[in-house]
């Protein structure tokens, strides 16, 4: 399974590339808000530089006008852009024309698994079902992930299920359980997964040891 970074803050995604584990970068309307630093093309245009993965960037027009003359501009700003469109009447033809483009687009808002497979069959190359904002309300969400996943396994739908609204840790490993093809975390959950209380303690026992050594056999 695929890990993608769910922020807009350069550091965090700097962070995650240098350890080796980020195979692509997702951001939205809040998480932009929230990173500040320059405009949001200037962002994504930095993001594709540090990550040869897709970044997904989204429209706010809610109008499929709107939507395409949005996703079209993004697209210009560097070949690994992929648009972000929410699922919608609207959204669903936007994703069909921007398809016709050749323009990939990860369809965001994904409640349900009949929403993922209408916009699998629209041409969403990515489809993002929000677990976490489903177990909010007290539904399974990763029930829509595995459903998804089985669906296009048994289909041979190429859409890819992209597990976001991931909460943390424990959402990662069921989501890859579940046959999501990608999970987007954000940088806290990262930053949870690589922890473990054993091995920080392990660590700090090995210098302990190490050190103590150095005093009693130092020199020898
Ligand atoms: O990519 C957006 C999605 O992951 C939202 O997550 O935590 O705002 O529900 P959250």
């Amino acid at each position: 399974m695929k890990i993608f970074l769910d922020t807009a803050d350069i550091e965090e995604i700097r962070a995650a590339a240098r350890w080796g584990v980020l195979d692509g970068v997702t951001t939205n309307p809040t998480l932009f808000a929230k990173a500040g630093g320059g405009s949001y093309e200037s962002i994504l245009a930095e993001v594709c530089t540090i990550t040869p993965g897709p970044v997904s960037a989204e429209v706010v027009a809610e109008d499929v006008d709107g939507m395409l003359i949005q996703g079209r501009a993004f697209a210009k700003i560097a070949p690994n852009i992929v648009v972000k469109i929410p699922m919608s009447e609207a959204g669903l033809e936007a994703i069909a024309r921007l398809r016709a483009e050749k323009i990939p687009t990860n369809c965001t808002l994904v409640f349900s698994t009949n929403q993922g497979l209408l916009a699998a069959k629209a041409g969403a190359v990515l489809i993002s079902p929000f677990v976490g904002r489903l177990d909010d309300i007290n539904e399974d969400g990763m029930t829509v992930v595995r459903e998804l996943a089985e669906i296009f396994a048994i289909h041979e739908i190429k859409s890819e299920v992209l597990a976001a609204s991931m909460r943390g840790p424990l959402h990662v490993t069921q989501a890859a359980l579940a046959g999501a093809h990608i999970a987007t975390v954000p940088f806290k959950v990262l930053r949870q997964m690589v922890h473990h209380p054993l091995t920080d303690s392990g660590i700090a026992q090995f210098r302990a040891d190490w050190d103590k050594a150095q005093r009693t056999h130092g020199g020898s």
